[in-house]
């Protein structure tokens, strides 16, 4: 067993953990000013699960319709349910124009237009003049967009010579006697050794969490390792009870099929082959936000008029675009056709449900980056050293429901900003290390060894499917009081379970059932931050849909169940304590006039 004392130490500038885009956009700013970045990832880079985003990024970019910044600012507003912070939504719809040429400048193989410019599709909830009609706002390289943006980024931080540890697993932060980060400890997968890595700062982009549900179109490394550490820390996740359903996820197998298809035309059809969002939403239809439109496909379902034996799927209907548009625009979905449902979508309807997919919430930064801790009625205390992008922050551009094609525009803008004002700090302020603690890794070491010591108990994967089927039972698409409450006693209980888990394989080389038995201490953090939050949120708001709340959409107090006058805050849970408080939202955007709530219908 390793010791504190002779455990291996480095020193960077800048320790980024996770080398998704949001690292890797940051990573590039650091490594490209000069300064020793290092980028720890339990994965190869370019397997990162940004890999995985298809549909495209959102910036009015204006090519193929109408558009400006101050139309994707209000639908960004309302499709967060006027949950999202006005300040940093106005900055992200600003920056996007900027953000996406600049991709373009790196590398960056868009799909283009016939005059050059690149190629921009219609997606969910993204609408001209306020609401009125679908927008082509979807900066797009064909389906794969994600994946040409992470190989891009990759290739431009190997040209600025960042340094990435590959198959490296952050264990915990480091913080000194006055609350400041200086670093983490981390796994060497290869070996099982524990690494300290000092840093002047340390960036966390480890993405999310949605592997605590059983059905999800996540990468199985999304385990909340980022919230995990902060949580820890004492640092309480924000609007943890806001996870999107993204529509169409395939059934049976949970793959995404982007909402790209919809922008390219595609239908959702009911057993009967009716065109059932016209009913639900006259003006975008299909487009409408993915947490409306999954909420009518559940309903759709639970009335009887879903497909299938069990008439539990909607069928994705994309035979009248035609084959040519489809290998060219979807060449991805057509594979995905094939090889999870066994069906080719030129010739017929692939059956998909809604499915776990991204989680609005996270660790609470302001829009630099910085992560911010509430101290009495001051909510935006820094913790010094210590940043936070992407789907492990919450900054807060989504509120209760994130429009697609801003997550990935939220890595680009968020991790630029936070890696301008590492550089500017670190330059201006010539700071040099602080001290490590001297116990500075005996947490994590303590972690190790009782797993190292144990002899009886649970497997971590028994725990964690527990945990994945509790949440999928109780914090779904359509949440009742009494599941969630009985949710919160269900994981309150596995949480108990967690500090028992046993490691049969001691071995150190490669050891995966140690990463994944540390992996379950990280899910249960974003479970409890989950369910505590969901069951203490008396009311309906973006994702957050519970049945005893609705009302109609012309209810003047409470339309459609949102209650702003006691429930337009911030949820804060704190893992110590599995305690709850609240922070005020900012209405106040930057330059513009703020967006006044009103009932989102579509
Ligand atoms: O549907 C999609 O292509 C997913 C995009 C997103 O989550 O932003």
């Amino acid at each position: 067993m390793q010791v504190a004392s002779s455990l291996p130490t480095r020193k960077f500038d800048v320790v980024i953990v996770g080398a998704g885009g949001s690292g890797m956009r940051a990573s590039l700013q650091l490594a490209r000013a000069g300064l020793n970045v290092a980028v720890l990832s339990k994965v190869f880079p370019t397997r990162s699960h940004t890999v995985a985003a298809q549909g495209g990024i959102g910036a009015s970019l204006g090519n193929m319709s109408e558009d400006n910044w101050h139309f994707h600012f209000y639908d960004t507003v309302k499709g967060s349910d006027w949950l999202g912070d006005q300040d940093a939504i106005e900055f992200m719809c600003r920056e996007a124009p900027k953000v996406v040429y600049e991709l373009e400048h790196f590398g960056m193989p868009f799909d283009r237009n016939a005059d050059g410019t690149i190629y921009q599709r219609p997606f969910g909830g993204h609408t001209a003049n306020y609401g009125e009609k679908p927008v082509q706002r979807a900066c797009a390289a064909a389906d794969r967009t994600g994946h040409a943006m992470l190989h891009t980024l990759y290739q431009q931080n190997v040209k600025a010579r960042t340094q990435f540890f590959v198959e490296w697993m952050a264990l915990d932060l480091i913080r000194d006697a006055d609350g400041d980060c200086v670093g983490v400890t981390a796994l060497e997968m290869e070996t099982g050794d524990v690494h300290v890595l000092h840093a002047k700062t340390v960036l966390l982009a480890t993405g999310g969490a949605g592997r605590i549900y059983a059905a999800s179109t996540n990468a199985f490394i999304n385990t909340g390792d980022g919230l995990g550490m902060a949580a820890r820390s004492n640092i309480p996740l924000q609007d943890m009870e806001f996870w999107q359903f993204h529509p169409t996820g395939v059934a049976g197998a949970g793959v995404l099929l982007t909402e790209g298809c919809r922008g390219e035309g595609a239908i959702l059809r009911n057993i009967n082959g009716e065109r059932f969002m016209e009913r639900y939403a006259p003006t975008l239809k299909d487009l409408a936000p993915r947490d409306f439109v999954s909420r009518c496909m559940d309903q759709e379902i639970k009335e009887g008029r879903g497909c299938g034996p069990n008439k539990d799927y909607i069928q994705l209907d994309m035979t009248h675009l035609g084959g040519d548009t489809i290998l060219k625009r979807l060449p991805s979905v057509f594979e995905i056709g094939h090889n999870f449902a066994n069906v080719d979508i030129t010739k017929e309807p692939i059956p998909v449900v809604p499915t776990i997919h991204y989680q609005m919430g996270g660790i609470p930064t302001n829009i630099n980056g910085q992560v911010v801790v509430p101290k009495g009625d001051d909510y935006k205390i820094i913790v010094e050293g210590l940043y936070a992008v992407g789907e492990c922050s919450c900054v807060s551009v989504h509120g209760a429901n994130r429009l697609g094609t801003n997550s990935l525009l939220d890595l680009l803008v968020f991790g630029r900003a936070a890696g301008n004002h590492i550089v500017d700090r670190l330059a201006k302020e010539a700071k040099a290390h602080k001290p490590l603690p001297k116990n500075a890794a005996d947490f994590s070491l303590a972690r190790l060894a009782r797993l190292d010591a144990s002899q009886s108990g649970e497997y971590a994967q028994d725990v964690a499917n527990d945990i994945r089927n509790a949440m999928q039972q109780h914090a779904g698409v359509f949440r009742t009081q009494k599941t969630m409450d009985e949710g919160v006693v269900k994981i309150n209980a596995i949480r108990e379970r967690v500090k028992a888990i046993t490691l049969k394989d001691k071995s150190k080389v490669f050891n995966t059932a140690r990463v994944e038995a540390l992996e379950v201490d990280n899910l249960i953090e974003a479970a409890q931050a989950t369910m505590t939050s969901a069951a203490a949120r008396h009311e309906c708001r973006g994702a957050h849909t519970v049945k005893d709340y609705e009302r109609a959409a012309d209810d003047a107090d409470f339309p459609l169940g949102r209650n702003d006058k006691e429930w337009m805050k911030h949820t804060l849970w704190d893992s110590a304590t599995n305690g709850l408080s609240y922070k005020p939202v900012n209405l106040k955007p930057l330059t513009v006039e703020s967006v006044p709530p009103k009932v989102r219908t579509f």
